[in-house]
């Protein structure tokens, strides 16, 4: 029996490819540049699946382009590149890759956390740079972590990570606002209690974006919002660009309204947004919040075995649009 033909978007693990061959035959991409979005629906033609990292779009035009596609397995848990609705009218499933980057990207929300608190990158700059003659009494001094207010904003697998972080780890008191409440017994298990998005904005001390992009969170967070905030405050956003609005959050780190911002993602990425480039009250980093080596090899596994899950046993392990 011919096996089917399926695509992989950008450049993985070998030992992934190897897996998917014994499977399929694989066209992939080594290059590690993305295709255009015309060589991609030209090599797209005739393939049963495609694997995805989260960067390439799925769209009505291409889906119509491709109709023998029958699954798109995301290398992530976030799928703002996937329109679901049209694949469901096409009967195209998605899947993406859940709970295994969770405690990953919680660990790194604390990372940027604490180094935007604590002023880490800033320091360093200045140390490389040749910059440190004395100690002095208020050189780099922040804002504190431990027992300070930890505000969360979406508060799904990944805010309870962040959250647990907070409360158990650093004794913070924990807030956070979601479209729905907690259980109780999670809320227990959080120490974490539901506020209102004005009351935390307004009383937290470091601010967490864990909330999914969807048309309804783009620019959660703009010039009204950050206005809102205390100047002593943080903003850490290791959700997706556009829950923030890049070109308000640079103003409102250069006029000191807020005291820094930590950004693992960003509005165009890999685009950055000029002016946050130049503000030093910021820590940048390239979208690596799951960029573990077990992790990265979890969420790989879990796209590939979503793809042979569902085009080799007709069950798929994660999906998203389920027939
Ligand atoms: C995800 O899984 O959504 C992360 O952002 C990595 O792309």
């Amino acid at each position: 029996m011919t096996q089917p033909a399926i695509l992989v978007a950008r450049a993985v693990f070998p030992e992934t490819l190897e897996r998917l061959s014994q499977h399929f035959q694989v066209e992939s991409n080594q290059s590690d540049e993305s295709w255009s979005k015309e060589e991609f629906t030209a090599r797209l033609q005739g393939k049963a699946g495609v694997f995805t990292t989260g960067s390439e779009r799925i769209d009505a035009e291409l889906l119509a382009a491709c109709p023998d596609l029958r699954i798109c397995a995301n290398m992530a848990v976030g799928y703002n590149n996937f329109d679901v609705e049209a694949m469901s009218a096409r009967g195209v499933l998605a899947t993406n890759a859940p709970d295994v980057l969770t405690e990953t990207t919680a660990d790194f929300g604390f990372a940027l956390l604490m180094a935007t608190a604590r002023r880490i990158s800033e320091s360093e700059h200045f140390l490389r740079a040749g910059k440190w003659r004395k100690w002095s009494y208020d050189m780099f001094a922040g804002g504190e972590v431990h027992g300070s207010t930890l505000g969360i904003i979406g508060m799904g697998r990944i805010g309870q990570g962040v959250a647990r972080r907070g409360a158990h780890g650093f004794g913070m008191n924990v807030i956070y606002h979601n479209r729905s409440r907690l259980t109780p017994e999670l809320e227990a298990e959080c120490k974490a209690r539901y506020v209102s998005k004005e009351e935390l904005l307004k009383t937290a001390d470091h601010v967490v974006l864990v909330v999914p992009y969807t048309p309804a969170s783009h620019h959660t967070i703009g010039a009204a919002e950050l206005a809102l905030m205390k100047p002593s405050a943080t903003l850490i956003n290791i959700a997706r660009g556009g829950i923030v609005d890049d070109a308000a959050l640079a103003v409102a780190l250069r006029e000191k309204r807020i005291a820094a911002a930590g950004l693992d993602v960003f509005e165009g990425e890999p685009q950055v947004h000029p002016d946050l480039l130049t503000v030093p009250n910021v820590v940048l980093t390239p979208h690596i919040a799951s960029a573990t080596v077990p992790t990265r090899r979890a969420m790989a596994d879990l796209a590939a075995d979503n793809l042979i899950g569902y085009l080799v046993h007709g069950k798929p392990k994660t999906p998203l649009n389920p027939e």
